[in-house]
């Protein structure tokens, strides 16, 4: 088929990507001329596992093109994918500017009977109104298909070749047709796939990640429930999970839930709330419950530290979760500028396999180095906030000769704690009793 897709973001470069290697050919339109340059040269700006060698493969076999106007890529589509972000804005809400710009070149270029899929996050009644104004413009006929998308960061290849369902939201046989048709690949693999109205679909979206937000922000509170009364939050968390009406997944405790997504949409969907005025407390609690455990975080720090003043302090990890080089809206960058608020002269030197070059750009007053063993050079305490794998395959010995006191807090309880205890290090977790 011949796929046109708006925008080069994490979610816009899997769609083409994932659609070019499949056999359709894809144009993929990016405003940012620079970008759009670097990718042609198959160079993509954002670590994501397989992403790159993906995009050269259908660069070299010319499945795949990238180019900043949309004019010629909206006439020759099939199908057209936005995927254009859609940040928060200050009120919170989301900001469809990108969008609307799409839908405004869109609207200047529809010569035939396309699809128009809305694939990022948009509030509910965005594919209604997005209907609504080409139908105004235009005078050929299409469809409006609302078809969000659950990738996550560090595992989207996987993601959109094995999702756990679509969604499709389409009020015409036709349209689903065409669906059914790109989505091939998926389907004969046994993918369920739901249809249903536009509106439905984008509240979809928003459910599934306000509702994994609450699960993070509800193993947070017992976390910090279980320190008081000396309990094992990971006990806890198994002894929950192990109903299945609650499932084990998304109950690990941490520094907070971050990144471009979560955050954002708990917010959006708030601001959606309040407009309808449709009362919604759940989703002040989620917000709330996670800058307070940001906060909890530095506390604890403080108080095992007696102090952040003159403190040397490593840290392990800046990403906002592990396999990104993302550090939007990170709880680490988070935490770190609480730190730097918090106390005087404190250095912190930081390590982490793929965001340092992101974080340096927000969070220049810290020493960044070049390995996990460097972070700890006569540090004060070693403080892990994203969970990578390879931080378990450090040699602990070599990293406590570094240290001026052998103390680890482990904001991810991902540390074999009664190893590191043998060792000699003081192990401090999360909601386990120290
Ligand atoms: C999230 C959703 O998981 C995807 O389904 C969705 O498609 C995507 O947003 C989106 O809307 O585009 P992502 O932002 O990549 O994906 O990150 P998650 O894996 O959801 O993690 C979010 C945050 O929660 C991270 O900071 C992570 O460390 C934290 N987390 C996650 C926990 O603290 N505990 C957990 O058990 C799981």
């Amino acid at each position: 088929m011949k796929i046109t897709v708006f925008g080069a973001g994490y979610v816009g470069l899997v769609v083409s990507a994932f659609f070019s290697e499949n056999g359709h050919d894809v144009v993929c339109v990016e405003k940012n001329k620079e970008k759009v340059e670097s990718l042609k040269r198959g160079r993509v700006p954002i670590y994501e596992p397989g992403l790159e060698e993906m995009v050269l493969k259908s660069l070299s076999k010319g499945t795949l093109e990238f180019v900043v106007e949309g004019a010629e890529a909206v006439k020759k589509a099939e199908i057209i994918f936005i995927c254009v972000g859609t940040p928060s804005n200050q009120e919170g809400s989301a900001d469809l500017t990108a969008v609307w710009e799409v839908l405004d070149e869109i609207s200047q270029n529809l010569n035939g009977y396309k699809v128009i899929v809305l694939k990022g996050t948009v509030p509910v009644g965005t594919g209604d109104a997005a209907l609504a104004y080409l139908k105004e413009k235009a005078k050929v006929d299409f469809d409006v298909v609302s078809n969000p998308e659950f990738l996550r960061e560090g595992s989207s290849l996987y993601d959109f070749t094995n999702p756990s369902r679509l969604i499709i939201g389409a009020q015409s046989e036709r349209a689903i047709e065409v669906m059914k048709k790109v989505y091939a690949v998926q389907l004969e693999k046994g993918v369920p796939a739901l249809l249903t109205d536009r509106k439905s679909a984008e509240l979809i979206k928003y459910a599934s990640n306000t509702f994994l937000a609450l699960k993070i922000s509800f193993v947070n509170s017992l976390a910090r429930l279980c320190e008081a009364f000396k309990a094992n939050v990971e006990d806890v968390k198994r002894g929950l999970g192990l109903d299945p009406r609650i499932g084990p997944n998304f109950l690990n405790p941490g520094p907070g839930f971050g990144g471009s997504c979560l955050p954002k949409d708990v917010r959006a969907l708030t601001k959606t709330c309040e407009e309808a005025n449709v009362p919604f407390p759940l989703l002040k609690a989620i917000i709330d419950s996670n800058s307070l455990q940001k906060e909890f975080v530095v506390q604890k720090l403080k108080k095992i530290l007696g102090g952040f003043r003159g403190k040397r302090i490593g840290v392990w990890g800046l990403a906002f979760k592990a396999g990104t080089d993302d550090v939007r809206e990170s709880p680490a960058i988070d935490i770190l500028e609480r730190i730097l608020i918090e106390g005087e002269e404190i250095n912190i030197r930081a390590y982490d396999p793929h965001a340092m070059e992101n974080s340096r750009k927000v969070l220049p007053e810290v020493e960044y180095v070049s390995n996990p063993y460097l972070a700890c050079e006569e540090v004060d305490i070693l403080l892990i906030l994203t969970e990578w794998k390879e931080f378990r395959e450090v040699d602990f010995s070599r990293a406590k000769e570094m240290m001026s006191s052998p103390r680890i807090f482990d904001t991810r309880n991902i540390l074999p704690r009664n190893e590191l205890e043998s060792l000699g290090f003081s192990y401090f977790g999360l909601g386990r009793a120290k």
